[in-house]
């Protein structure tokens, strides 16, 4: 069950059917998948099944997902996966569509869902694995508190490409 939470701008929100139009223009902005490994949707059927598997692992508790809302638009989404509770952590991933960005939205959103899933998950570790050239993202992270630990070199498992990640954690305080 994900759970609905606000922040002083936004609504995060479990992401639903009716978000197609909006996701569609999330996942086929080439600018928007820059830095990530997911492809690039080239007709709304695509994210159309992308969604439905979405909602499908959501719904079996495989991982947590949120549609960032601005007034009744997705602007973004943020998942919270990989969990593992042998060294108690999870992984945040998150995109915003271009016309959002530079305007705190995402890490007025990171924020929240921070205090989500430190205090009500218990979780105590949360990663970030976030392309060395992305500098916007490595740019957010050490603002909300997350601490650079290494870069690691990774095959993507969607585009045919080696990432250098840097790995950022954030810690329960
Ligand atoms: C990574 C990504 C989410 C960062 O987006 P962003 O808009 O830079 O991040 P934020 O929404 O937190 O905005 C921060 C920017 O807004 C500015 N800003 C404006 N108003 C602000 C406010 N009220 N609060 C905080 N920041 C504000 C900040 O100064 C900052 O700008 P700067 O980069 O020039 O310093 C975005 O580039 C993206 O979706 N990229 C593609 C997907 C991706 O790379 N995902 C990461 C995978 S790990």
């Amino acid at each position: 069950m994900i759970p609905t939470l606000k922040t002083d701008r936004l609504t995060l929100r479990p992401i639903k059917i009716s978000d197609l139009d909006d996701l569609f223009l999330l996942r086929s902005d080439e600018c928007a998948s820059n830095f990530v490994d997911a492809i690039i949707d080239a007709n709304k059927e695509q994210t159309l099944l992308r969604l439905l598997s979405a909602l499908k692992d959501v719904e079996e508790g495989k991982y947590w997902k949120w549609a960032i809302d601005l007034d009744g638009l997705l602007i973004g989404t943020i998942a919270l996966w990989n969990h593992n509770i042998v060294d108690d952590s999870a992984e945040f991933g998150y995109r915003l569509r271009s016309p959002y960005r530079g305007k705190g939205y995402m890490s007025e959103s990171l924020k929240r869902l921070l205090e989500y899933g430190h205090c009500d998950l218990s979780i105590k570790n949360i990663y970030v694995y976030t392309e060395m050239s992305n500098l916007k993202s490595n740019n957010i992270l050490p603002k909300l508190g997350f601490i650079y630990q290494k870069t690691v070199d990774e095959e993507g498992q969607n585009i045919k490409q080696i990432f250098h990640y840097n790995v950022y954690l954030h810690q329960e305080k």
